[in-house]
């Protein structure tokens, strides 16, 4: 088997290497030519742990390659996949189509022989039939199958979750194409991965659904927890007693400065303006979308009254960037409304990222930047944690109380313990659980 991969992103590369690994010959293509000669070096344009070596095992054996070069790379292929982006379209939030579009006219133009062609990108119902059209009105001779494979994969943990996925979602109805998938997918049938055949567009809407299901889970707890601080509840234990019921499990419960990220924004969008044009509106995440928003903003009043209500001429710590730990993404991270508020403010803010400093300079002027956690505190008012990266978990208190003038956390993660805070000397405020 071979494929070509359009589109080197996240999605893109990390599948791309893992169809490789699973013994497929992958040509992973990009229109950016940095980002190629890059991966010629084994540069990876992302943080992803595990990948560096995952792409030199399979390029060295011979199985992934990288080009700009889009025919050729299609030319002869059993499967191409489009990993392109999809973000928010400009002005209206629906999602924006158009590198999918270009990719698949410019596919059409260069496949030879029966080709099946993949979505991977998240893309609204209905993207498979335009998707094909395309490809009809270019190539009307070309045997072809258009197929929506939609990508679960998280980053920071992205190989894990592509090797050992909770299922795969294949939508087709055509026997020619399943066959190419199952043998694409066959070492997760052999480790009895559940994978479901269903329709295109029932396959293009449970990638909506998973996403803006997961969204909703987070801002219901994050509401939660902002009530808990003001009943006095802890909203740890409300998730913990809440998750400990099989129907509402445990995972997505944990309060935060609100979801951010590549994936969940702008989905959580592109469904509601779907949902709306269907004249079938999707009132709950309406909501959600409003309620995370504000809730990012929230945030910097947060830190602002933890710092007394006023943070003009004062020096913040902020400690993490990323929308998570383990990536070095900041598209759409709390961290974007965050810092331009308290800087607004009159703050001076001092940063530290184990990994997303280069991404986030130019996104958030005026900050100093760190090498790390403890150079961001000297003389600061209050550290602000924003990303739970593992080494912020255990600092050496004794040695922030003496860097800070006045020893101040704002947790937004809940990484400390609280009774162990005020023991410590520290005024602490976090997420869902009233100042001790
Ligand atoms: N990032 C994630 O965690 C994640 C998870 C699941 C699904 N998805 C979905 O996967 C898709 C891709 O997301 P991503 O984060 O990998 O995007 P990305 O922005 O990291 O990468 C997209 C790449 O496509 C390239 N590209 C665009 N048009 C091209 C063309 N015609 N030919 C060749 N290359 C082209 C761009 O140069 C870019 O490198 C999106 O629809 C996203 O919603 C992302």
């Amino acid at each position: 088997m071979r494929i070509a991969m359009i589109g080197t992103g996240y999605v893109g590369l990390v599948s791309g290497a893992c169809f490789s690994e699973f013994g497929t010959d992958v040509v992973c293509v990009d229109k950016d030519v940095t980002k190629i000669e890059n991966l010629h070096k084994n540069i990876m344009p992302i943080f992803e742990p595990g990948l560096d070596k995952l792409v030199e095992n399979n390029v060295s054996g011979g199985r992934l390659s990288f080009t700009t070069d889009l025919k050729e790379a299609v030319k002869g292929a059993d499967a191409v996949f489009i990993g392109v982006g999809t973000p928010t379209r400009r002005g209206d939030g629906h999602a924006d189509l158009s590198y999918v579009y270009g990719a698949a006219k410019e596919i059409a133009e260069a496949m030879d022989g029966y080709t099946v062609i993949v979505t991977k990108s998240t893309v609204p119902v209905g993207t498979g039939d335009e998707v094909e059209k395309i490809i009809r009105d270019t190539r009307p001779d070309a045997e072809f199958d258009v197929v929506s494979n939609p990508e679960f994969l998280r980053e920071g943990s992205a190989i894990e979750d592509f090797m050992r996925p909770d299922r795969v979602v294949i939508g087709t109805e055509s026997d020619r194409a399943q066959e190419v998938m199952r043998q694409l997918y066959r070492p997760l049938f052999l480790i009895e991965t559940p994978i479901m055949f269903t329709q295109r567009r029932t396959s293009e809407l449970i990638k909506y659904a998973a996403n803006t299901f997961l969204a909703a889970k987070i801002t219901f707890i994050n509401e939660i927890a902002d009530l808990c601080e003001v009943v006095g509840a802890d909203v740890q234990a409300v998730a913990k007693g809440i998750g400990l019921d099989g129907r509402i499990g445990k995972k997505f419960l944990h309060a935060g400065p609100g979801y951010g990220g590549s994936c969940f924004p702008k989905d959580t969008l592109a469904l509601v303006k779907t949902a709306q044009q269907y004249g079938s509106p999707l009132k709950i995440i309406e909501t959600v979308v409003e309620v995370n928003a504000e809730r990012k903003k929230k945030m910097a009043a947060k830190v602002i009254a933890a710092c007394g209500g006023d943070v003009k001429g004062k020096k913040i710590s902020v400690l993490g960037v990323a929308f998570k730990p383990n990536t070095d993404d900041m598209r759409d991270s709390p961290s974007l409304d965050i810092i331009p508020v308290l800087q607004d403010a009159g703050a001076e803010i001092c940063a530290y990222d184990p990994e997303a400093m280069g991404e986030a300079k130019e996104m958030l002027p005026g900050v100093t930047w760190k090498e790390n956690s403890y150079d961001t505190m000297e003389g600061a008012s209050a550290i602000v944690l924003i990303t739970e990266w593992n080494e912020f978990r255990m600092l050496d208190l004794d040695r922030v109380k003496e860097l800070l003038e006045t020893p101040v956390m704002v947790d937004l993660r809940n990484v400390y313990n609280r009774a162990e805070m005020k023991e410590a000397g520290f005024d602490y405020s976090c997420i869902g659980r009233a100042k001790l």
